[in-house]
């Protein structure tokens, strides 16, 4: 699967985003190595700090499903990742993220949108 056809995944997702608040709908795509997809979305709340994201919530989504660090091929999002979310990218070991940004799908490496980063 290209990363464009996942970014499209993605897009499709963020139809369901919840996000009454922002209304900013964001939709993410995680492509595993076995081939499964499993997309996420936006989830706000009236208690503002205690949205989701949609990166979070859809490897959240896959770590319920039995997936952990290094099982993640891509995963693709409508939006710029936020430095929570690219902590979470580090977190998985995913090889490839791509995201629209100014118009343009960009592709970078989890490690490239958080060098120095903080690990235990
Ligand atoms: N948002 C995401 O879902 N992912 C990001 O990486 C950036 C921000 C959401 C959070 C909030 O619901 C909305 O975008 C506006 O900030």
């Amino acid at each position: 699967m290209t990363l464009e056809e996942l970014h499209a995944q993605a897009a499709a997702a963020a139809e369901n985003a919840y996000a009454p608040y922002s209304r900013f709908f964001v939709g993410a795509a995680v492509l595993l190595r076995d081939g499964r997809v499993v997309t996420g979305v936006n989830v706000e709340n009236a208690s503002y700090p205690l949205g989701m994201c949609a990166e979070r919530c859809a490897l959240a989504r896959a770590v319920a499903e039995g997936v952990r660090p290094g099982e993640v091929e891509a995963l693709a999002v409508t939006a710029s990742p936020c430095g929570g979310c690219r902590q979470w990218l580090l977190e998985f070991g995913i090889d490839r993220v791509a995201f629209m940004h100014e118009g343009e799908l960009l592709e970078r490496a989890p490690i490239e949108l958080l060098p120095d980063s903080f690990s235990l």
